[in-house]
């Protein structure tokens, strides 16, 4: 799948890449042209001006002034029915080149490129009103053609051209390579986020297929003594019920995360008293806890208002003193501490508990990642709680952090900006 998109990522960028190239060529190519003619063209109509009104010999003697070196511009005289007269100066052109000259081979155009022989001109037409020339009283000139040899122009936009095709190769050559490097890396991160997902789907049905085996499981055995009553069979109902429970935490922990992946889930900001709720959660956890024999610390400042989604924060809070109750001990402890640290709100929530490997707390606020599947399996565990516990602190703009040593003590403390 990510191959197709590749390859259509890298095409899509070269394409695109060749347009701007291309069109960057072909504009610059067309002004180059304009700008190399331009000049030509002004030498041309200025000339042109000057025969309309000073006649042709004001100029041919101003023209043979000239010096040697500069380029002299060739006057073709063309009679009524365009037969050739003379050129200025004389043999400037070959006879044989004389009809390839012709007016009559461009009539719109005034002023136009011609290629000779592999010359390139540039000849400007001019219709004047009929003149003899002294030397020849039978042809009356009608026609003037203005011809100006432009090779080193040429040569240069040829010169422009191949150098602008060369650099569109080039440029083409390096857009695909550069695509291939970006669509690389740019699929890098999505490729990951997918296999995650692709992951997370199978981690969740694996884990929604587990109770249920169980469930069916223990309904059937309830199948085999229908006499048996409710009081009798009072276990096995137990355990239907046990993982039924177990299914809705999971379901709802699952439609939890799978809000947060769509950004659908948001944080309501309200004023409340982060101390007080904190406090009122540990109360909620004394009975489970004297059961246990644990004990629990209070370190809580009250009177400390917060702003962030009350609702998110309770969530929070269970799940990290669920956890320091689950994986503790017979005659542990749970350290509670909320209190305000500068600009921002530190909650510490230590046991002494089971604690977590160096190998395992990478891993930690993965979906569905246990130290101990079977433990925290038979605590009804999913691996869900550290994964909401993250996203929650991340989306009141804070941090949480776990801190453990093996078999002695865990701290998850998390930083909320005020
Ligand atoms: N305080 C702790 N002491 C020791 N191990 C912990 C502690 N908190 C978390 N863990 C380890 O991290 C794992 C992930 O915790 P998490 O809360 O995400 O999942 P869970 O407790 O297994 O299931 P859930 O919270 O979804 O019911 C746990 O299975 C456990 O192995
Ligand atoms: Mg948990």
């Amino acid at each position: 799948m990510f191959h197709r998109t590749k390859i259509r990522l890298v095409a899509l960028n070269t394409v695109v890449f060749s347009i701007v190239l291309c069109t960057f060529g072909i504009i610059l190519y067309l002004y180059m042209n304009h700008l190399v003619y331009a000049n030509t063209d002004t030498k041309l109509y200025s000339i042109a001006k000057g025969i309309q009104q000073e006649g042709i010999d004001g100029i041919i003697r101003e023209h043979d002034s000239k010096r040697e070196a500069e380029r002299k511009v060739v006057y073709l005289l063309w009679d009524e029915s365009e037969n050739f007269i003379k050129s200025i100066p004389e043999n400037a052109v070959f006879s044989v080149d004389i009809a390839d000259f012709s007016p009559s081979r461009f009539q719109d155009k005034k002023i136009w490129t011609q290629t000779i022989h592999k010359h390139v001109y540039r000849i400007l037409k001019i219709h004047t009103d009929p003149f003899y020339l002294k030397e020849s009283n039978t042809k009356s000139v009608r026609t003037i053609e203005l011809v100006l040899n432009t090779d080193p122009e040429a040569a240069l936009l040829q010169n422009l051209l191949k150098l602008i095709i060369l650099g569109c190769v080039v440029g083409l050559n390096i857009s695909f390579l550069a695509g291939l490097f970006l669509a690389k890396r740019s699929l890098v991160p999505i490729q990951q986020s997918w296999e995650k997902q692709t992951q997370f789907a199978a981690d969740a049905s694996h884990e929604l297929r587990t109770p249920l085996s169980v469930i069916q499981t223990y309904l059937e055995l309830l199948f085999r003594h229908p006499q048996y009553t409710i009081e009798q069979e009072s276990v096995t109902i137990y355990k239907v019920l046990q993982e039924v429970k177990r299914m809705n935490k999971l379901v709802s922990d699952l439609l939890t995360l799978a809000k947060t992946d769509s950004n659908q889930l948001l944080i309501q900001r309200q004023q409340f008293p982060i101390g007080e709720l904190a406090s009122t959660i540990v109360h909620q956890f004394e009975p489970i806890a004297e059961l246990r024999n644990i004990s629990i610390i209070q370190d809580i400042e009250s009177n400390l208002i917060y702003v962030g989604d009350k609702e998110r924060i309770h969530q929070l809070l269970v799940i990290l003193m669920d956890n320091s109750m689950k994986y503790n001990v017979e005659g542990g402890t749970i350290r509670v501490t909320c209190k305000k640290e500068g600009n921002f709100i530190m909650i510490i929530i230590e046991d002494t508990g089971i604690g977590i490997s160096n190998e395992d707390l990478p891993h930690i606020f993965d979906r569905f990642y246990r130290s101990d599947k079977s433990r925290s399996r038979s605590e009804g565990g999913t691996g869900l709680g550290l994964s909401i516990a993250k996203w929650i602190t991340e989306a009141h703009n804070g941090e949480i952090k776990i801190w453990s040593e093996l078999h002695k003590k865990t701290r998850v403390s998390i930083k909320l900006p005020l």
